[in-house]
């Protein structure tokens, strides 16, 4: 059979018209011909014809039932259908055309006319899936710009937070870290199925977790006599750092008031305001508690709190993982939300993962593309469960650290 010539199928009762439709058409296209509607059912479950032609008056299924069943099936539905009948009356042929023919041919065919007509439905229908397909590219070339556009927006953003941590943050790394253990958290509320409507809108949103960077993005407002400080805050100098969640949230409404797309900046603004409100109300700048802390502010409470707890500060020195750890389990009920300090410990030696590779990046043992690996782990797999829990802490090792509250 000739793969490249097109395929019809004739349905009619009287063999001789299948015949002589056959003789007409045969040089042209592959024909098939079968004499009942429920022959052709059968013939269609084997092959996708490019045309049916139907002949309307037959026993049993004529030929209108036969295209309302076509038109049902999604797979029979595109098919064009030509109708074939002796009767020359506008009625039926309206009827015909109403229920989705493409045409009437009137029997007995004029061959001519016959190789005419389904040339002209050959083209139309090569014009529709040319116009299908420009419709398509089109489509795509739009979500391609939409994301080319996004992904620029996203890297302004990113290197606006990297030099607002440059401010107080000399070694780096802070916000790439916060990100991952967002992204290690919120895979590991999927997995045991915890606020599942938020959760899987966000793990479904490319841009969410690069929403998590500018968190601290206020601290471009805070002097650097207070951010590079070497001791504690005073009173009034801590309310100045304070100010730095209602400011990063203030920046990010301004942004939002000038661009489009504004689900990246509704995520990142809860961020940045919520990000040090405390489960028990004592937090900034609301003083919210339990779950009016946005569930956002609640994750970002630990991951933040984490990576200041191993990171080190002009004021103090870096601690273990594993006292880091015990800490947030001590703060369980007061600081952060008991539900999701149980996530953190289910997963909390993949957040120790993330700081050592940080840290060997920052050391020059590793590159970012390892990070890049980790993000494509991130982005398809929801994580196991680790197979041990995290380590105990020693009660000596839990007195003598302290949660670090900036
Ligand atoms: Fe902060």
């Amino acid at each position: 059979m000739d793969n490249l010539r097109k395929t019809i199928i004739l349905v009619d009762d009287n063999i001789s018209n299948l015949t002589i439709g056959k003789n007409v058409l045969r040089d042209k296209y592959n024909v098939f011909t079968v004499s009942s509607g429920e022959k052709l059912f059968k013939m269609l479950e084997k092959i996708t014809p490019n045309f049916i032609m139907l002949d309307i008056e037959m026993p049993e299924m004529d030929g209108y039932a036969v295209i309302r069943e076509l038109k049902k099936n999604p797979q029979t539905a595109p098919i064009p259908v030509i109708f074939l009948t002796a009767r020359n009356d506008s009625n039926s042929e309206l009827e015909g055309l109403s229920l989705g023919a493409v045409d009437y041919i009137s029997k007995p065919f004029s061959p001519p006319l016959l190789l005419k007509r389904i040339e002209l439905h050959s083209l139309i229908e090569s014009q529709k899936r040319e116009l299908k397909d420009y419709n398509d590219n089109l489509q795509e070339m739009v979500e391609k710009k939409t994301e080319d556009v996004l992904i620029l927006q996203n890297a302004v953003l990113q290197t606006m937070a990297e030099l607002v941590e440059c401010r107080d943050d000399n070694t780096g790394g802070h916000i790439e870290r916060t990100r991952y253990y967002l992204h290690v958290l919120v895979n590991a509320m999927a997995e045991q199925n915890l606020y599942p409507e938020q959760v899987s809108a966000w793990i479904k949103d490319k841009f969410f977790f690069t929403s998590v960077q500018l968190h601290d993005v206020g601290k471009i407002s805070i002097s650097d006599n207070i951010l590079k400080k070497q001791g504690s805050l005073t009173p009034e100098e801590f309310d100045e750092m304070k100010s730095h969640t209602t400011f990063g949230a203030d920046i990010i409404e301004k942004i939002k008031r000038r661009v489009k797309e504004t689900a990246f900046l509704d995520y990142a603004k809860i961020f940045a305001l919520t990000h040090h409100e405390k489960w028990n109300g004592t937090g900034y700048p609301a003083g919210l508690a339990g779950e009016n802390i946005p569930l956002q502010g609640r994750l970002m409470a630990i991951g933040d709190v984490y990576d200041a707890l191993i990171s080190e500060r002009p004021y103090k020195m870096p601690m273990s993982h594993n006292r880091a750890v015990s800490i947030i389990k001590e703060g369980s009920g007061t600081h952060f939300d008991p539900q999701l300090v149980e996530v953190f410990l289910s997963v909390a030696d993949r957040f120790e993962q993330i700081a050592l590779l940080s840290q060997q990046i920052i050391d020059g043992n590793a590159t970012h593309e390892e990070y890049a690996n980790l993000d494509k782990l991130l982005q398809t797999t929801v994580l196991a469960p680790p197979k041990k829990p995290a380590q105990e802490q020693t009660a000596e090792e839990s007195e003598s650290a302290k949660p670090v509250d900036q």
